[in-house]
This record gives structure tokens, sequence and C-alpha cells, in this order.
């Protein structure tokens, strides 16, 4: 599988306005995000395109193998997906889930975009394995368990993998803090970090 360095910058703002659409029309109230879900808010990461440039540059080999942790409306794991690499989405909220898989990846499809592959799992991630994962993105909203969440990533991730995280606050004691510290714009604190085991 090649990697598609080369997604165009209107794919990806066409996709992120497919998500907010169908979030809109399918979720009860709009104010779902911001809401306090059973394992914290919804909330999607801003900017796909930062996004894209930023996971651009780490040059990961083909056939890169990510997972999302709280994948919401599944919006990375298209992104991931589109660029070549395999996209797992796992999510506990029973909405989004459904919301991601049955309608966005439908519609998606229906526009011509590949995502027949788009892979979305329900379930807590601090009781997920790591090892099959190259890299592991996390926007942690105000998800507060960051030692459980650390000691899995220890235990379970593979030595040569990344995890990338997006926002600004991360209480991470032994992870290593890579070199990637990007600013994104689009989120007045946004940025992304890449730390290694
Ligand atoms: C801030 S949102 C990020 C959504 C998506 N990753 C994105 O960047 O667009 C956090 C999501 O993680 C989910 N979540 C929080 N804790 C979780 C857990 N322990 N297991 C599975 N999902 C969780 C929430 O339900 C929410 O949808």
């Amino acid at each position: 599988m090649e990697i598609n360095a080369n997604l165009n910058p209107e794919q990806i703002i066409r996709l992120e306005k497919i998500c907010d659409e169908e979030f809109s029309k399918n979720s009860e109230t709009k104010t779902f995000r911001f809401k306090k879900l059973e394992k914290g808010i919804y909330l999607p990461t801003f900017d796909l395109i930062n996004l894209y440039n930023t996971v651009k540059n780490l040059k990961f080999k083909d056939k890169t193998s990510i997972i999302d942790l709280g994948s919401g409306d599944g919006r990375i794991v298209f992104l991931f997906l589109l660029m070549g690499h395999y996209a797992t989405g796992l999510e506990y909220n029973k909405h989004l889930c459904k919301l991601s898989d049955h309608i966005i990846k439908p519609r998606l499809i229906s526009e011509g975009f590949d995502v027949k592959k788009a892979r979305f799992k329900q379930g807590d991630f601090l009781n997920e394995d790591f090892s099959e994962y190259d890299i592991i993105y996390f926007f942690p909203g105000d998800f507060n368990n960051y030692k459980k969440l650390e000691d899995k990533l220890i235990k379970t991730m593979k030595d040569n993998s990344f995890f990338l995280v997006y926002g600004q606050k991360h209480p991470f004691e032994r992870l290593r803090p890579g070199s990637l510290w990007q600013r994104l714009t689009g989120y007045k604190e946004g940025k992304i970090m890449a730390y290694r085991k």
C-alpha cells in the first residue's frame, strides 16, 4: 500500500464538512459536543489539514497501522485511511460508534471516498492491547486517567511505535517526548506531541 502524500486539501475539508453535517443531523442536540459522555467529552480534532501535514512529515513506512483512542465521529480514522494507512477507531459511546460506522462511512463511500476498510470497535481503550499498532493517536478532551493509560502503553506498545497526542496538557511521566512539538493553527492552544516508549 502506498502512502498518499498528495491527498488534496479540498478532500480533507470535504471530509470534515461531511462529518460535521452528519453529526448535526444525527445527534440529539448540537450541544452533544462538549457534553459529558460516559467516558469524557466529545470534541473533534480541529483542523485536519494541519494534522495531515504533521503526520505526512513523520514519513512513516508503508502499511502503517493506526488506532484512534476514543474515535468520536471517526474523522481521524477516515483521514489516516485516505492517507493509505490501516486505521481503526475505538470508541466507548455507542451513538458515536454507529454514527461513524453506519452513517458517515456509507456517506463518504457514496461521495467517492475510498474508506471501505475503516474499522470501528466499541469499547474502553484502557482495556486495549496496543501491540499491533505503529501509531496510536489520542485527543484527550477532559480525560484524566493518564496513569492507567501510560501503564498500558508502556506494557503493550511496540518499541518503535509513536504515541501522538493532540492538545495542551499531557501529564505523562515515563513516556519519552519526541522532537515533534508542533503548534497547530485553528485551535488556540493546539499542539501535537509524538511520544516514544
Ligand atoms: C475529545 S474526543 C476526540 C474524538 C476523536 N478522537 C477526534 O480527535 O476527533 C474524545 C473521545 O474519546 C472517547 N473516550 C473517552 N474515554 C474513552 C475510553 N476509556 N474508551 C473509549 N473511548 C473513550 C469519548 O467518548 C470521546 O468521543
